[in-house]
């Protein structure tokens, strides 16, 4: 079984499943702003137009300075990507042939770019069901490493590490010569976050990511940034294509910047609907990651493995994110985005004919 490494796009997923694609679907798959992008980007939309006849700012400065701003950090202390995805990709090219570790289960992209840039991968592995993060255990994994690579808050199990112990890893890596690239992609989904740039003006060896289309619903046109010292950076930038970034996703970039009560709203819709979520599931019986975020994995505690109930799912057009391809999950739990009200409470129903049966 050859399934796909990622969410979203589930025509591939059936397809390498054998099975058609069902007519009405709800993917859960992809962990994207159920709210969808802001109103503001459509009303905007036909303006943007104008901009494709240009090439884009290779510098990206408008953006770069709005975002330095927001975060009270100089512009050289970011790069604009092309994605989350693309940034992770440069910052693997710029630890080349290093031996790389990482937290796992996570994003399967640090693994992949890294193994194209012939890095060492050691993974260090949170086990199951609480996934938590210790100093003193990862220190053994840390023995000549270049980099470790850390998701906070993590993709796939939507948890969030402790400050102490993270800001107690970077120090240690530090000490040790060890950079840490720190995936913040889902940050704004968090309430009250204490955020971690700052603290790209203490460590020279911190360099964070993010990712702009989550929160903004806006993965097909490709935004995030990089933050770290100015001499990273630097770095980092030359191993970037110029013109890496199209003119729509850097007006669409800024316009989302101006839109801090748009991500109140999300978070506070986002904690209500997984409380929700939370209850059905405990009463009956499924467990669910104490995800603080927009997606959670779940499982059936019934069931050892979890196989049956994906495939009824895929049947009734609900379609999940499988976790074949984290290391240390391998298909015992299955990830889902939260949704719509709607889409949230069919996923509930379908549950419960699952649960009626087994
Ligand atoms: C943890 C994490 N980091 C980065 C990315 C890349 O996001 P994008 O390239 O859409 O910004 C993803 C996408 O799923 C992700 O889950």
């Amino acid at each position: 079984m050859n399934l796909p490494s990622h969410g979203s796009n589930p025509q591939h997923l059936f397809k390498s499943l054998g099975l058609s694609l069902p007519e009405k679907y709800i993917d859960f798959s992809a962990n994207i702003n159920p709210l969808g992008p802001p109103p503001a980007l459509k009303e905007k939309w036909n303006d943007f137009y104008r901009e494709i006849t240009v090439y884009p700012d290779p510098f990206a400065e408008k953006l770069r300075k709005k975002i330095a701003d927001k975060e009270q950090i100089s512009a050289q202390s970011i790069l604009i990507g092309n994605g989350g995805a693309e940034l992770i990709t440069l910052v693997a090219r710029f630890l080349s042939g290093k031996k790389v570790v990482v937290v796992e289960p996570s994003f399967s992209e640090y693994e992949k770019a890294g193994r194209a840039n012939d890095c060492e991968i050691q993974y260090h592995q949170l086990l199951e069901p609480h996934f938590e993060l210790s100093m003193e255990q990862i220190l053994p994994s840390l023995t000549n490493a270049g980099a470790l690579f850390l998701c906070n808050p993590n993709n796939p199990t939507g948890i969030q590490y402790s400050v102490s112990t993270v800001i107690s890893i970077i120090q240690e890596c530090e000490k040790q010569n060890c950079f840490v690239v720190l995936d913040e992609a889902f940050y704004d989904f968090l309430v009250n976050y204490e955020s971690y740039i700052p603290y790209i003006n203490k460590f020279s060896n911190l360099i964070i990511i993010r990712s702009m289309t989550k929160m903004f619903a806006i993965p097909g046109l490709r935004l995030g940034y990089l933050a770290a010292a100015p001499a990273l950076i630097a770095e980092i930038s030359r191993l970037q294509p110029h013109w890496s970034i199209n003119s729509i996703a850097l007006l669409a970039g800024e316009l989302c910047l101006q839109n801090e009560e748009y991500i109140k709203e999300t978070q506070v819709y986002i904690s209500e609907e997984r409380e929700r979520l939370s209850t059905f599931f405990k009463r009956n019986n499924f467990v669910m990651t104490s995800s603080q975020v927009n997606f959670y994995l779940l499982r059936d505690s019934n069931q050892k493995e979890q196989n049956k109930l994906f495939e009824f799912l895929l049947l009734k057009g609900i379609i999940p994110r499988h976790t074949f391809n984290f290391p240390g999950l391998e298909g015992n739990w299955l990830r889902f985005a939260i949704k719509s009200k709607d889409e949230n409470s069919k996923l509930m129903e379908v549950l419960l004919e699952w649960r009626q049966l087994h």
